[in-house]
């Protein structure tokens, strides 16, 4: 029955799909993942996903039976057999049954397809607000599962009125807690240097934006910056406008943001035309 994903060694019903309870993924929190979209029956940016998929593990000492073609090959029959023109894709790798619940193991590769909603075209319009948290997120290149801390916080961010948070730690900001963040002061783009996932929204946007500065930010630049904005994978480029009270210069979208942010749509386009 619909949907249909890949668990451990084949595809079968999403339903049916289970993970053993002392799995290290479940008890220490030990996972990695990644996420891309599919538009047009075609995974966007598939290759850059697969990469960073094969290195998380490799860095996280997990062994991944699959190879990035066999991996394609799963992805290609699921998004057939799902009839998933448009949507999400989630890969999974967990920390496996450790003998001594504790060191990395052998796990178990899932692959799920999923329906997957934009923002909505008002919060592209008018922007959105983030909270500053004191933070760094750990082991940060690696795309793990360990979201724990925005999971908590995002029950009380909603009734602030805010979308995300902002991570900053001893006066110097890293990444939101499912995307980079980037400012824009006097024409000239910057994005965090240190403590972030290597976002390939952020490595697309660099690439249309041309020049980019890649340097460490104060948190204090990005109340003082002209633009602010976020990219992530299920976001695009989404503009921030408001950081706590504050609002990010005269509250309104920029104009460098909207237009990277239609050069990166018109790239999609090209993309899955190619
Ligand atoms: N998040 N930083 C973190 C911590 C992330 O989890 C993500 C992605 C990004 C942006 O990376 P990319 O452009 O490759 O999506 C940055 C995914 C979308 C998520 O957890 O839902």
């Amino acid at each position: 029955m619909k949907p249909f994903c890949f668990a451990k060694d084949k595809i079968i019903s999403s339903h049916e799909a289970s993970c053993h309870p002392l799995d290290i993924g479940l008890i220490r929190g030990y996972a990695i993942f990644d996420f891309f979209r599919t538009v047009n029956y075609q995974g966007l940016f598939l290759e850059e996903y697969l990469e960073r998929f094969t290195q998380s593990a490799k860095m996280a000492f997990l062994p991944l039976d699959f190879e990035k073609e066999a991996l394609k090959e799963i992805i290609t029959t699921l998004i057939e057999k799902n009839d998933h023109a448009k949507g999400g894709i989630r890969m999974l790798l967990t920390g496996g049954i450790s003998p001594n619940h504790f060191l990395p193991a052998k796990g178990d590769l899932y692959i799920f397809c999923e329906p997957l909603q934009l923002p909505s075209e008002e919060k592209y319009a008018r922007g959105v607000k983030l909270l500053s948290v004191d933070y760094v997120r750990p082991i940060p290149t690696i795309k793990t599962t360990n979201y724990t801390l925005p999971c908590l916080l995002s029950v009380d961010w909603k009734t602030a009125g805010a979308e995300d948070v902002l991570y900053h730690h001893q006066g110097v900001i890293s990444e939101s807690s499912r995307s980079n963040v980037f400012i824009v002061k006097d024409g000239i783009i910057s994005t965090p240097k240190s403590n972030i996932l290597l976002g390939i929204t952020r490595r697309h946007t660099m690439e249309l934006a041309r020049e980019v500065q890649v340097r460490d930010i104060a948190l204090k630049e990005v109340f003082e910056a002209d633009e602010v904005f976020i990219t992530s994978t299920t976001k695009r480029i989404l503009p921030i406008t408001q950081l706590d009270d504050q609002e990010i210069a005269d509250g309104k979208v920029g104009s460098l943001t909207r237009s990277l942010m239609n050069q990166f749509e018109a790239m999609e386009k090209e993309e899955v035309m190619a």
